[in-house]
């Protein structure tokens, strides 16, 4: 008969279950990418096969990746974020769970993507509540620019996918504005069907104090090619919108 009684090989985070199941000890995995190599990163060396490759761009503890490894096994994954401790978190988790399609390292997605990934190389590339950056000194450290969009429309093998989602309107405002520029985008209505509570900790959080959730996804513009998209960014508008300080309260909640 199945029990009811909470398992410890299982955790959660704001009673949501984190994805995957914690194995002995002897089953744990790898999946920390230490450093990343110079170049473009040889995806069948680093995984040792040849398999589509997932990136997600500022992954924080990697809730949604560990979900994707254990979902989609035939697919490889890699997820990175500028912070080493939300990666030393996502790593801790990744290796409990033994993902060998799985690796986490400490990189920003724009330098990731410049230097590290081979054009028309990846098949699908997700960005989860980017950090908005509430004060106007930080405008320049917004992730989801014109010259981003250019580098992810680059990397994607024709046809991949881009995901996109935050909970701040303002910025929203903003990509809704360029996304479709260079890709086929739609808008999601409602949760991810495969995680109705939320892929990742801060769309949880968002979820908890019923604030929208601002969620799409798009293949890239096949009629655009990778010089007239960078072309095209030099056109448009950097991202500067109010990114309303009232939403910053949540942010603390996200580093318990
Ligand atoms: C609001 S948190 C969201 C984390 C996670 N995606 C989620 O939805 O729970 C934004 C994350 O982006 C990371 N970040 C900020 N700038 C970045 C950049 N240029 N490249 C990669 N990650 C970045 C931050 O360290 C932080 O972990």
């Amino acid at each position: 008969m199945k029990s009811n009684k909470p398992s410890k090989h299982r955790e959660r985070e704001f009673g949501v279950p984190v994805p995957g199941e914690i194995l002995e000890q002897e089953r744990w995995s790898q999946t920390a990418l230490k450093k990343i190599p110079d170049g473009h990163i040889d995806w069948q060396q680093l995984f040792g096969r040849q398999a589509p490759i997932v990136l997600e761009l500022g992954c924080g503890n990697g809730r949604y990746m560990l979900a994707s490894a254990m979902w989609r096994p035939e697919m490889d994954h890699l997820a990175t974020d500028i912070l080493p401790v939300v990666i030393r978190y996502a790593t801790r988790r990744g290796n409990q769970r033994g993902y060998k399609n799985l690796r986490f390292g400490v990189i920003g997605g724009r330098e990731l993507l410049s230097e590290h990934v081979a054009p028309g190389s990846i098949t699908e590339i997700h960005v989860y509540h980017p950090q908005p950056f509430y004060d106007q000194r930080d405008i320049g450290k917004r992730l989801i620019t014109p010259e981003f969009l250019a580098l992810v429309h680059r990397s994607l093998v024709p046809g991949g996918k881009f995901v996109l989602q935050t909970d701040n309107p303002g910025y929203w405002r903003y990509m809704q504005q360029i996304v479709s520029l260079f890709f086929e985008f739609q808008e999601q209505r409602g949760p991810w069907p495969d995680s109705p509570r939320g892929r990742t900790r801060r769309e949880i959080i968002a979820l908890r104090e019923e604030l929208p959730v601002f969620r799409g996804w798009g293949t890239s513009r096949v009629d655009l090619s990778s010089e007239e998209a960078i072309r095209l960014a030099e056109q448009l508008p950097p991202p500067v919108f109010n990114a309303d300080r009232r939403l910053q309260a949540l942010d603390a909640l996200e580093r318990e």
